[in-house]
């Protein structure tokens, strides 16, 4: 469910038209709705409220400092995986003992910053791991909690890319050597190891998974609790998946359902780190057609945004609903969405249906408010599109649109080339 709808043949983002706020801030651009967002994440408060978890929003999925302040102000905790993610996380006023830090390849620097504002957590990947961070938390004479990501190596259905839970990737710790770090825990004079995580993927969309992964958790905290080991917190992870297309996704409470009784009985307190889950349909991302042409074989419909302001067509061969902003009656076409970018690959769509545009219309791709903007680059030198978030019948620029000035910042020419 989301608050983009049309009206009188227009699309709106709460009371207000797309059109409005493209007229306003130019194109392309990302469009938030402040209503939505909040509606998700309460949602997941609601549904698992018996248990009271700290909900951390997985900051990559829209790290906008507007998008974490609505959250944070409604109780959400944080999951960062870097440094700049800390620091802009505090700058909104996040609690620390609501910031969990989970990332294969945490730096020195991100170690120390983060034992020096006292996060809850550090969701540790890896042995090397943990013993870095016990010589800086030793060094720095503080005291650290640690969960340990697990890797259960468990199936996930979603893209290669983004499933994480198979000892074939990159993250998390096997079970084997969890129980010798947890067992030789002691070793850790600065840190106390009380924690299991586990995020097996992103854009799940079944609920079996999650409850595979949990369940295989479950019983091994409680093999480790009858070792004598101490267990406090079970990071959950994220992971929910969304309608994008045809999906036919849990909805909060039936993931709820399905794990809190499992939950419960643990005593854990309980971290989540949904991403996708709160802002991705609460943002869409609207661009103008620049120039329709067809070369005999095909229909092509070109747009202003490309592959860098949003990657996950591209990327992971994703669907994203395309609608024209203003809609009419006039027949549909089968046409490729691209834009301007000199690849291939620079598509928003494929052989996609859409109703006959013109160079001019406004056309937005749905469901783009995660890993949207977070994930665009400078390619092409196309400056960063502004990001505009809308609460009824207000709208604000909530991240600007970066000029030519921006993006030619700390870049210069050697002396050598007479600079
Ligand atoms: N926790 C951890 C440790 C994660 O790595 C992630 C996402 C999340 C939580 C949040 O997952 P979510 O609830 O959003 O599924 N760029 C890809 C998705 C990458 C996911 C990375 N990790 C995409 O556009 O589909």
């Amino acid at each position: 469910m989301h608050d983009f709808h049309v009206k009188n043949g227009e699309l709106c983002c709460e009371n207000i038209k797309v059109s409005t706020i493209a007229k306003s801030v130019g194109t392309p651009f990302y469009l938030y709705s402040y209503k939505t967002l909040t509606d998700h994440f309460l949602k997941i408060q609601r549904a698992f409220a018996p248990l009271n978890p700290i909900i951390c929003f997985a900051m990559k999925s829209n790290g906008n400092s507007a998008v974490i302040k609505s959250l944070v102000d409604l109780g959400a905790g944080i999951d960062i995986v870097s440094v700049g993610e800390l620091k802009k996380a505090l700058l909104v006023g996040s609690d620390p003992k609501k910031i969990v830090f989970a990332s294969v390849g945490k730096t020195e620097e991100e170690i120390a910053l983060a034992i020096k504002t006292g996060i809850l957590l550090f969701n540790v990947e890896s042995e090397p791991e943990l013993v870095e961070i016990n010589r800086i938390a030793r060094k720095m004479k503080r005291y650290v909690q640690a969960a340990l990501r697990i890797n259960p190596d468990v199936p996930a259905p979603t893209h290669d890319y983004i499933h994480t839970g198979s000892l074939k990737k990159k993250f998390g710790i096997d079970l084997r050597t969890t129980r010798q770090i947890f067992k030789a825990q002691k070793k850790y004079s600065h840190v106390k190891v009380n924690g299991v995580h586990i995020h097996i993927g992103s854009q799940i969309t079944e609920g079996a998974p999650f409850v595979g992964a949990i369940k295989k958790v479950v019983i091994f905290i409680d093999q480790l609790r009858q070792e004598g080991i101490d267990i406090e917190y079970l990071d959950i992870g994220g992971g929910l998946g969304i309608i994008y297309k045809d999906e036919n996704p849990q909805t909060a409470q039936a993931y709820a359902d399905k794990v809190l009784p499992i939950l419960k009985k643990t005593g854990l307190k309980i971290i989540m780190e949904p991403g996708r889950f709160i802002v991705g349909n609460a943002g869409i991302f609207v661009t103008k057609v620049v120039y329709v042409k067809d070369n005999g074989v095909k229909k092509f419909v070109i747009v202003d945004g490309g592959m860098n302001d949003l990657i996950r067509p591209t990327l992971y061969d994703a669907y994203h609903e395309i609608v024209p902003v203003k809609q009419t009656r006039a027949p549909k076409f089968k046409v490729d969405v691209v834009g301007p970018i000199c690849e291939s690959g620079d598509f928003f769509a494929h052989g996609r249906f859409l109703s006959k545009v013109g160079r001019g219309d406004l056309l937005a791709v749905m469901s783009a408010g995660a890993y949207g903007y977070v994930m665009s680059s400078n390619y092409n030198v196309r400056g960063r599109v502004p990001e505009v978030m809308v609460r009824g019948n207000k709208f604000e620029i909530v991240k600007e649109r970066e000029t030519f000035k921006d993006l030619m910042k700390g870049e210069r020419l050697p002396r050598f080339l007479n600079g």
